[in-house]
């Protein structure tokens, strides 16, 4: 493992202990920059620190619940004590509960809303302080290719996916200029835990393929992409634009 890659930059992530950010964790390890990595489950990130055998100036792991907007502040001003700078904040800790409006127990539209849109929101604040502070910074927030359309037993997920998506569309605008990028990622299905129960997921590709197009896309520091491009550029696009008849037919 080479260090420090890419200048050593230094990565924040949400949602470290599984998945999209557990994987994305091990690809920017492996391209060599710094890494701070959170989650609730605390184990999990100690598993992983000891399979990316970094040395001890490059990793941090803390435990944070993105919900307590305290604490979020709080860890993320740790991690950039901690490396100086924080280059790169990816938002990316996130839920998924799914039946048909109704039939979900409101306390997980609740949940849903709590961690993918309030969590998410105090992550971005916090990183947009952080950034004004240093005077530059890379925000990255994941989204999903269900902020497209609303869909049958996805309404509390497409809408906190619709409230990612425009909360970053805000930020771009408002950070226009500056020295402050926003890339909005929109996977379609990568095989990680959030999907695994699902009846059917159209085009999943391996989480291992999933981190590594992630992590190239904010290298190449995109505004907005789905991920992968192909086919969801075009599907999601497509489903956006399908009359609500044909819609009702996805259950
Ligand atoms: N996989 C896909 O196909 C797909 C598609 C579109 C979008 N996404 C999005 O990608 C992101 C990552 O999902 P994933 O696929 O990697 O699912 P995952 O394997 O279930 O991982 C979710 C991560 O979010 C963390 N998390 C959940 N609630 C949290 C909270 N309150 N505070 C802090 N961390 C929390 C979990 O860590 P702890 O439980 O340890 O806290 C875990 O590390 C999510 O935003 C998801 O909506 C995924």
């Amino acid at each position: 493992m080479s260090l420090p890659g890419e200048a050593g930059k230094s990565v924040f992530i949400t949602g470290a202990s599984s998945g999209l950010g557990r994987q994305m964790a091990i690809e920017f390890a492996r391209r060599g920059y710094r890494l701070a990595l959170t989650a609730r489950r605390l184990d999990l990130l100690q598993d992983l620190q000891g399979e990316l055998g970094l040395p001890e100036s490059a990793l941090l792991i803390a435990a944070l619940d993105v919900t307590d907007e305290a604490a979020v502040t709080r860890v993320l001003s740790e991690a950039q004590a901690f490396f100086g700078v924080l280059d790169i904040v990816v938002a990316n800790a996130g839920i998924g509960h799914h039946a048909r409006i109704g039939k979900l127990a409101f306390a997980k539209v609740r949940d849903t809303i709590n961690t993918n849109v309030i969590g998410f929101m105090a992550t971005v604040d916090a990183a947009v302080h952080c950034f004004e502070a240093q005077g530059h910074g890379h925000l990255v927030g994941i989204s999903s290719v269900a902020a497209f359309r609303g869909l049958p037993a996805g309404g509390a997920y497409g809408a906190s996916k619709s409230a990612v998506t425009a909360y970053l569309q805000a930020l771009r605008a408002e950070s226009h200029g500056s020295k402050i990028l926003v890339t909005t990622l929109s996977p379609g299905f990568i095989d990680t835990p959030i999907n695994r129960g699902a009846k059917s997921r159209p085009f999943v590709i391996p989480v291992e393929q999933g981190g590594k197009l992630l992590v190239d896309l904010i290298e190449k520091r995109v505004e907005c992409a789905s991920v992968p491009r192909w086919p969801w550029a075009l599907v999601s696009r497509l489903i956006a634009i399908l009359p609500t008849a044909v819609i009702a037919r996805f259950r």
